[in-house]
């Protein structure tokens, strides 16, 4: 059949993960406890099912079955993360050796098998110990980081070629200080904008450590979930809370991270309210001269807001919102299960954002994907789960990245959420996203899904 949608040479065909989604095994081999593991003990009930971060996926323990799958799935590329709390288990100090093991026998293993490594260095798994003192409240956090840092570009370097420093920054510091669904869970915008702060610095800390270490053909970034924001009309006041919004939610670490800057909107507002963060000395030029080579985007869904209709309440908490609505646009697509809008154009109105305002920086889809409850019924006879929605969802975002990369988006690489169906923070495993299924009453025991198949596809034939 001939191929109507052919990528680039090269392009990297993958999937992405996180370790507390996918490795259990959260007290083996002298691994500390991190947030997660703390929070489950403490609230066992917020988690969806009672299910804990104690085992998920097992990939500590089947990771040569599992990069065998990966193979039967067509990837030439593998994004994970390296647990901070196994590999230092106080967060700062001592190093496993043994987790120093596992992830040189993961990195190996994908070598051989003619997988390239994709690393990132935090998803969202703050150890304890530091969380303890404040986590990224606490400005001396941010030297832990980069020591943590320049450990494992030091440890893994010599193979590891593609680094990220965090994934989705800005979700710890929405779940854990707006909106209640990451530890420790409290709502207060003051700290919000001071442990987004100090992720950014964190962030170009951890950039400048990787250029001193000077590793041989060596990238680094930063991924980024990237909500493209759609004002409901063209109305000044829509147009106005839609940029506010993406101020918010997406320039906050964008510009630094790519710029070197803050956004000059975002901090004029920050001052009229007198939430500005705390900084010191030197921040601003640490920032400004450790911009990234690439960057990861994961998306999902856009968002559509519109001009707020009633005056804030003065006695509710400050939020974000005091600026917009989030605007149901009728007629809208939706993911049913998990309640979120499904637009595939917005990957293309993203890549072209950062084509015409981000220099075209090279860039790669480093998440997008479809999470779906009860896939169990999907099962054929043979024992596969028929996930054509899945097929749909990837195909129809391609077009768009295909159609991006067609005007000359610097786009390298598609990776989707997720290999295999793993454990997505206090929704557990609620919703199923992965090419292979994990079905937890049989001991974890996985199954190439239909999509599966087809990706492998699309990855051997670079194209569809
Ligand atoms: C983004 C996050 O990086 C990942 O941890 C999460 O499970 C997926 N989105 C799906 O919600």
């Amino acid at each position: 059949m001939a191929i109507k949608y052919k990528f680039p040479e090269g392009f990297w065909w993958g999937s992405a993960t996180s370790a507390t989604q996918i490795e259990g095994a959260s007290r083996e081999d002298g691994k500390g406890i991190n947030i997660w593991d703390y929070w489950y003990e403490q609230e066992p009930n917020r988690f969806f099912d009672g299910i804990g971060p104690e085992k998920t996926s097992d990939f500590y323990h089947r990771y040569k079955e599992d990069i065998q799958l990966m193979k039967e799935t067509g990837h030439n590329s593998f994004r994970f993360s390296i647990s901070w709390s196994r590999l230092i288990p106080g967060g700062t100090g001592k190093v496993n050796e043994k987790a120093v093991d596992f992830y040189n026998r993961v990195i190996d293993e994908l070598i051989q098998n003619g997988i390239e490594p994709f690393v990132n260095l935090f998803h969202f798994d703050m150890p304890m110990e530091l969380q303890k003192i404040g986590g990224w409240e606490n400005r001396k956090v941010i030297d832990s980081y980069a020591s943590y840092a320049k450990i494992c570009f030091e440890t893994f370097g010599d193979r590891v070629k593609k680094w990220f420093t965090f994934n989705e920054p800005i979700v710890p510091v929405e779940g854990g200080y707006l909106y209640d669904f990451h530890y420790p869970n409290v709502v207060d915008f003051q700290r919000a904008v001071q442990v987004a702060y100090h992720t950014v610095l964190a962030h170009a800390k951890a950039v400048q450590v990787f250029r001193k270490t000077n590793i041989k053909d060596g990238k680094i970034g930063i991924i980024l979930n990237l909500t493209p924001s759609y004002p409901r009309s063209q109305h000044p006041a829509d147009v106005k809370a839609a940029n506010i919004a993406d101020l918010f939610f997406n320039r906050s670490f964008l510009d630094p991270a790519v710029k070197g800057v803050y956004p000059a909107e975002l901090v004029e507002l920050l001052k009229t309210y007198s939430f500005l963060p705390k900084t010191e000395e030197g921040d601003l030029k640490l920032i400004r001269e450790n911009t990234v080579d690439l960057l990861g985007v994961n998306y999902y869904q856009p968002r559509r807001v519109k001009a707020k209709e009633n005056l804030p309440n003065p006695y509710a908490p400050f939020m974000p919102e005091r600026f917009f609505d989030d605007y149901e646009m009728p007629g809208r697509k939706m993911n049913r299960h998990r309640g979120w809008e499904i637009y595939e154009k917005g990957i293309y109105d993203l890549l072209i954002n950062l084509k015409e305002n981000y220099g075209n920086i090279e860039c790669y889809i480093s998440e997008n994907g479809i999470g779906v409850e009860g896939e169990e019924k999907f099962r054929n006879e043979e024992g596969m789960i028929e996930d054509d929605y899945r097929i749909e969802f990837i195909r129809e975002h391609l077009k768009w990245l295909h159609k991006a990369i067609r005007e000359g988006v610097n786009v390298k690489g598609y990776h989707m959420w997720t290999f295999m169906d793993n454990w997505s923070w206090t929704n557990a495993y609620k919703n199923r996203y992965g090419f292979v299924s994990v079905n937890l009453d049989k001991d974890c025991e996985r199954t190439i899904k239909k999509s599966g198949y087809w990706f492998k596809q699309v990855a051997e034939q670079n194209g569809f």
